[in-house]
């Protein structure tokens, strides 16, 4: 790879200069990402160690350096855990990144923050717990613990998810029952969303833009729903993510997803017209997903060749 380039990313990625807007540090993320090399994880790795960097940034690079499985990270993903001065959402995606990258060794770790007041961050240890037992377990999800991963495979979608898709219950109404029953257990609500989520027709919408309205248990699990509409790129997802939006007083993580997920419908003038009326917004995590969703929006909507600079 001709080091310019990296040299480059690098130079937008750690905005020394501060004169990168954030969607262009996102495409640059994104590109590295798209590298996965060993040196591209080295510069995700250093530009989050740098003072002031915004929440909404830190969470995506933290977000980069799970779905690139490179071992290397795990010591820095733990340090954002276990810091609970850090940002909340930054917390929560490394330790979803810590169920991505799939070591055995970092359960006992994640099990420390199960009781944690962040309550996102104890939600999100829970299940890659969860997963990292699923992934090393013959029978997918039996007590059996093997050293070898068996089952990691990422989603039709592209990234790996934070629980499989559950493949028993293929009944749409049933997964939504499972998805709105607040008495059951994140990973099981988590393997029926993304049964929904591949399912992907209009009534799984519904269901999944019921639970997304009504569901009082865990911001974690509405921000996962607000993210996978974005896969799903759907007209008919639009009403429901524009609802959470609104909501001024739902949790920010959750307003985060839904503007991302709304940058990723196609050709809908609503969904632009909304984030432009949230780019303002008093919260910066949300001001800022406004502005690289509409640069998403963009992107989806021209006949640009790929999304990442390179
Ligand atoms: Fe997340
Ligand atoms: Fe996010």
């Amino acid at each position: 790879m001709n080091m310019s380039i990296v040299e480059k990313l690098s130079e937008i990625l750690l905005n020394e200069d501060k004169k990168y807007p954030m969607y262009q540090r996102y495409r640059a993320l994104f590109s590295l990402k798209g590298l996965g090399t060993p040196e591209a994880v080295d510069l995700i790795i250093q530009a989050l160690g740098k003072e002031n960097e915004s929440e909404l940034f830190k969470h995506e690079l933290a977000y980069c350096l799970g779905q690139l499985q490179d071992e290397r990270a795990i010591s820095t993903l733990k340090g954002l855990v276990s810091d609970s001065s850090e940002f909340v959402m930054v917390r929560h995606e490394a330790a979803e990144s810590l169920g991505a990258i799939s070591n055995l060794e970092c359960i006992e770790f994640l099990k420390q923050h199960l009781a944690d007041p962040c309550k996102e961050l104890a939600h999100t240890c829970e299940i890659a717990i969860l997963k990292i037992k699923h992934d090393h377990s013959v029978n997918g999800g039996s007590s059996e613990i093997h050293s070898e991963k068996a089952n990691n495979d990422k989603s039709k979608y592209g990234p790996i998810d934070p629980a499989p898709a559950e493949t028993k219950v293929t009944d749409v109404s049933e997964l939504k029952q499972i998805l709105c029953d607040q008495s059951l257990d994140l990973w099981t609500r988590y393997k029926a969303m993304f049964a929904l989520r591949d399912i992907n027709t209009p009534e799984a919408v519904e269901a999944l833009g019921t639970a997304l309205l009504n569901d009082t248990s865990s911001a974690l699990f509405r921000h996962e729903i607000g993210f996978v509409f974005g896969e799903m790129g759907r007209t008919e997802s639009v009403p429901y993510l524009q609802h959470a939006l609104n909501k001024l007083d739902e949790a920010p993580m959750v307003r985060h997803e839904a503007a991302e997920a709304l940058g990723a419908v196609i050709g809908e003038e609503k969904a632009l017209e909304t984030l432009k009326e949230y780019a303002a917004d008093k919260c910066q995590v949300v001001r800022e997903s406004c502005e690289v969703a509409i640069d998403m929006y963009n992107y989806e909507n021209s006949k640009e060749f790929q999304y990442a600079i390179i």
